[in-house]
C-alpha cells in the first residue's frame, strides 16, 4: 500500500481524534501499548488536583468528600462496561497476580469436592506461579497443563476439575481463545472458568456475562492506560458472590468495616474481594485512562486493530522477507489479538536497535520481538514508518553492536 493511501486511511479513521488525548513523546512510534499504555494528557492536571487538593488540603476528609472509599467500585463499573459485566461484578484493586490468587481460591471454595485445576503450559508465567502458590495451601490439588499433560483443555476435562484458568489472548503469540465455547465445555463438566483478560480488555469487546464466565482478572496498565503498576480488576459473576470465599480477607472486604468487629464477615457483593487500603493515587491515575474509554466503540477499536496488525504483517512480508523473520502470530486477524510476535535469531538486539530509533516494542525470550497495536493512538502511517525503520536496521545489520546485544533486566 502506498503512503498516500495510508494517509487517507488515517484521515478517514473514526478513532483519529483519540490520539490527541495521549502524551506521545516526539519522534516515538509506540508499539508497546500492550505492555504499558502511554499517559493520558488529562492525568497530569487531574493528579495535580489529587495531590494538592484531595491529599494536601483535604487530608483524611477525602475518603468521604472525594469518594476515595468507593473508587474501587466506581472504577470497577467503568471496567465492567468494557468486559460485558454488570457494574456490581467488577472491582479494581491490588494486582492481577494477587487477584488471581483470590479468584482461584474462590473457585475452589465453590467446588470443594474436586481437586484438579487446568491451565495452559504457555500462559503468562506469573499465572502458573500463582497456581503453585494456591497448591501450597491445597496440597491435594492437581495442576494439569494443556500442552504438557494433555493436548487440549477439552481432552483433560472430567468431573474432578474444579477450575480452568485461561489467558484470553496469549501474551506471546497474541492468539485469542474462544471464550464462549471453552466456558461452555468446562461448565458441561461442572467446572468453573477463570479468564485472564490482560491482553484482551480494551482492544475488542469481551462478553463475560454472555459467555457465562465465572471469574476473570486483568491488568489495567496495558491497553487501559492506567499507568505503571496501576491496580488490576477482578470480576466475579454475581451468582457466586455470597457462596465463595477468598483467603485474603481484610477490613475493606468486611460487610461493616467501620464497626470494627472482632471477626470477618464478608461483604455480600464484589467488595468481599478487596483486602485492605488501596493505592488511591494509582487508582486516581487509572481513572483518567478509563475515562477515555467511556465513549469508545470497542467494535471500531477491533476493526482498526485488525487492520493495523494486517497491515504490519503485509508490510513485513513485502519489505523484510530477505531476513530471518518468522511471524508467530496467527495470520488470520479474527484469531489474533492486537499484537504481532516476530521471531529473529537476534530478536533482542534488533528490538534494541529499533528502540534506539524511537520505534518501541518489546522482547520476549527466547527470540520474540513483540509489537503491540493500540488503535486509540496509532496511525496507519506509524505502521508504515516502523516497518521502514526495521528494514533499514536489518539491511544494515545495525543491530550488531555491543550496546544492543547486552540484555537489560527488563526486556
Ligand atoms: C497475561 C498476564 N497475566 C498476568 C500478569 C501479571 O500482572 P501483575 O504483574 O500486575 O500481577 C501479566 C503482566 O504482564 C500478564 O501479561
Amino acid at each position: 500500500m502506498k503512503l498516500q493511501e495510508l494517509q487517507q486511511l488515517d484521515r478517514d479513521d473514526p478513532l483519529r481524534n483519540y490520539r490527541s488525548l495521549f502524551h506521545l513523546p516526539e519522534g516515538v512510534i509506540y508499539l508497546d501499548g500492550n505492555s504499558l499504555g502511554p499517559a493520558p494528557k488529562e492525568v497530569f492536571q487531574k493528579m495535580e488536583k489529587v495531590l494538592h487538593q484531595e491529599w494536601a488540603e483535604d487530608l483524611i476528609r477525602s475518603w468521604n468528600n472525594a469518594g476515595w472509599w468507593e473508587l474501587t467500585d466506581r472504577l470497577g463499573s467503568m471496567v465492567a462496561k468494557l468486559i460485558g459485566a454488570d457494574d456490581d461484578e467488577v472491582v479494581v484493586c491490588d494486582t492481577t497476580s494477587v487477584n488471581l490468587h483470590k479468584v482461584l481460591h474462590a473457585a475452589l471454595s465453590l467446588k470443594s469436592g474436586r481437586n484438579k485445576v487446568i491451565a495452559e503450559a504457555d500462559c503468562f508465567p506469573s499465572d502458573l506461579y500463582v497456581l503453585e502458590g494456591v497448591k501450597s495451601l491445597r496440597p491435594d490439588l492437581e495442576i494439569l497443563l494443556e500442552g504438557r499433560d494433555g493436548s487440549s483443555i477439552h481432552e483433560m476435562l472430567d468431573e474432578q476439575v474444579a477450575a480452568v484458568l485461561i489467558n484470553h489472548v496469549d501474551y506471546r503469540s497474541g492468539t485469542i481463545r474462544d471464550m464462549e465455547n471453552l466456558t461452555r465445555q468446562v461448565q458441561e463438566f461442572g467446572g468453573l472458568t477463570v479468564w485472564d483478560l490482560s491482553h484482551s480488555a480494551g482492544i475488542f469487546p469481551v462478553q463475560l456475562n454472555r459467555c457465562r464466565v465465572d471469574f476473570a482478572v486483568g491488568c489495567t496498565y496495558k491497553y487501559l492506560n492506567g499507568g505503571p503498576g496501576a491496580p488490576a480488576y477482578l470480576y466475579a459473576a454475581s451468582r457466586h458472590h455470597t457462596a465463595c470465599n477468598q483467603p485474603l480477607s481484610g477490613w475493606f472486604g468486611h460487610a461493616r468495616p467501620f464497626d470494627f468487629e472482632r471477626h470477618f464477615d464478608p461483604d455480600s457483593g464484589i467488595r468481599r474481594f478487596v483486602c485492605g487500603t488501596q493505592p488511591i493515587l494509582s487508582l486516581r491515575a487509572l481513572q483518567s485512562g478509563l475515562e477515555i474509554y467511556q465513549d469508545v466503540s470497542l467494535q471500531q477499536v477491533r476493526e482498526k486493530s485488525m487492520a493495523l496488525t494486517d497491515l504490519f504483517i503485509k508490510l513485513l512480508k513485502n519489505e523484510c522477507a530477505a531476513w530471518e523473520l518468522e511471524i508467530i502470530s496467527p495470520e488470520d486477524a479474527s484469531q489474533r489479538g492486537s499484537q504481532v510476535a516476530v521471531s529473529h535469531p537476534q530478536g533482542y538486539a534488533v528490538m534494541q536497535a529499533l528502540i534506539s530509533r524511537g520505534v518501541i516494542g518489546d522482547f520476549r525470550a527466547p527470540n520474540l520481538m513483540r509489537f503491540g497495536f493500540a488503535p486509540l493512538f496509532l496511525s496507519y502511517q506509524d505502521i508504515h514508518d516502523a516497518v521502514k525503520q526495521l528494514k533499514q536496521i536489518l539491511e544494515s545489520k545495525e543491530w550488531n553492536q555491543e550496546a544492543f546485544l547486552q540484555k537489560s533486566k527488563v526486556t
